[in-house]
């Protein structure tokens, strides 16, 4: 396994993050507690101290099965989750205010079993509070030991200025990349290098179409978010660009004998220094297969290869 120290912190993380969107169990087909169990138990054994979990992701439920996963192996690792998309009465809104983080959190503590949040982002800004207010409060949660440091989640680089002033107390931004998806390649590394900050992919396997699996006659459920259009990778043009992918990805993950979703890992790491690369899993073997996509690097020209084919 690779490591790094995240960006203004003590924290020796891997650059393999455990993804909790799939535990969360809702709308990404049929799923299974125990073999997420599993996964989280794999992930331990192949040296993945960096789970990633959201209050939103399955209304709790992620965090509650991220809990039971580690068990009493809790301070091994790293844990991250987020506030900021608030779901009840039927509306979903964003809210950054200072009296939900508080409540936000303290739920999220309570389901994770834990009394501190190693990393506790903001999912998203919600266009009315203030940042110097959210900082505030964040700053005083970590003053009362309920939270280690803070980070961002899509955040573009028009947004920069905003933060500019709290440079240094954010310590990661994620958002979506991968060879299906490279359209906020600028937006991170502004981020990294303005806010000084390390970058987070997620949606790194494409939701699943950078495995190899799908093919054009794939169909999903209606239990299953990818059978919606704004799943974009898995349908019209862009399901046919990304197979385009696959078939060049396939050639090298054989040269290197690799699994497809190792190569979908590697390519970001290699060509995002100083990241940290966020894969959801549903079961062990998964995280098998994409554990292999750290301790090795890509040629110049494989990473050429797939940088022209994705562009
Ligand atoms: N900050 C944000 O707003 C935000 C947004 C989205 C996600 N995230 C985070 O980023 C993480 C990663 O994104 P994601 O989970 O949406 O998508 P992803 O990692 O691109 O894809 C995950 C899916 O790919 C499939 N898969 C994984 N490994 C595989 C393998 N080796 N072989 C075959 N299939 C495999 C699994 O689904 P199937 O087996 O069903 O194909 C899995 O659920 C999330 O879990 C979450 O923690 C953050």
């Amino acid at each position: 396994m690779e490591y790094i120290t995240l960006k203004n912190t003590d924290l020796r993380v891997s650059r393999f993050c455990m993804g909790g969107c799939p535990m969360g169990g809702y709308n990404w087909g049929k799923v299974q507690e125990d073999e997420f169990i599993g996964a989280i138990h794999k992930a331990l054994d192949v040296g993945v101290n960096f789970f990633d979990t959201a209050d939103t992701y399955g209304l709790g439920q992620s965090e509650r099965t991220l809990a039971k996963g580690l068990g009493s192996r809790r301070n091994e690792v790293i844990i991250e989750t987020k506030f900021g998309v608030r779901v009840g009465g039927g509306k979903t809104v964003y809210d950054n205010s200072p009296e939900y983080i508080e409540e936000a959190l303290d739920s999220s503590l309570r389901r994770l079993n834990t009394d501190y949040i190693d990393i506790y982002l903001i999912h998203y800004r919600d266009g009315v509070t203030p940042i110097d207010d959210v900082v505030e409060k964040l700053t005083h949660l970590q003053e009362k030991g309920k939270i280690r440091y803070f980070g961002l989640s899509n955040i573009k680089k028009e947004d920069i200025d905003e933060f500019k002033p709290y440079k240094g107390l954010f310590v990661n931004c994620q958002d979506e990349f991968s060879l299906a998806c490279r359209k906020n390649e600028n937006d991170l590394r502004a981020l990294q290098t303005e806010l000084d900050l390390t970058p987070m992919t997620w949606g790194s396997l494409g939701q699943g179409i950078l495995t190899g699996k799908y093919d054009r006659n794939s169909v999903f459920g209606n239990d299953d978010r990818r059978s919606l259009d704004i799943y974009v990778n898995f349908h019209g043009e862009k399901l046919l660009k990304n197979l385009e992918i696959v078939e060049v990805m396939k050639k090298i993950a054989t040269k290197y004998e690799k699994p497809i979703s190792a190569v979908a890992i590697r390519y970001i790491l290699d060509f995002l220094p100083e990241s940290v690369v966020l894969c959801g899993a549903k079961r062990p073997e998964q995280i098998i297969q994409n554990a292999e996509g750290t301790d090795w690097s890509l040629s110049c020209e494989d990473l050429n290869l797939l940088n022209e084919v994705s562009k």
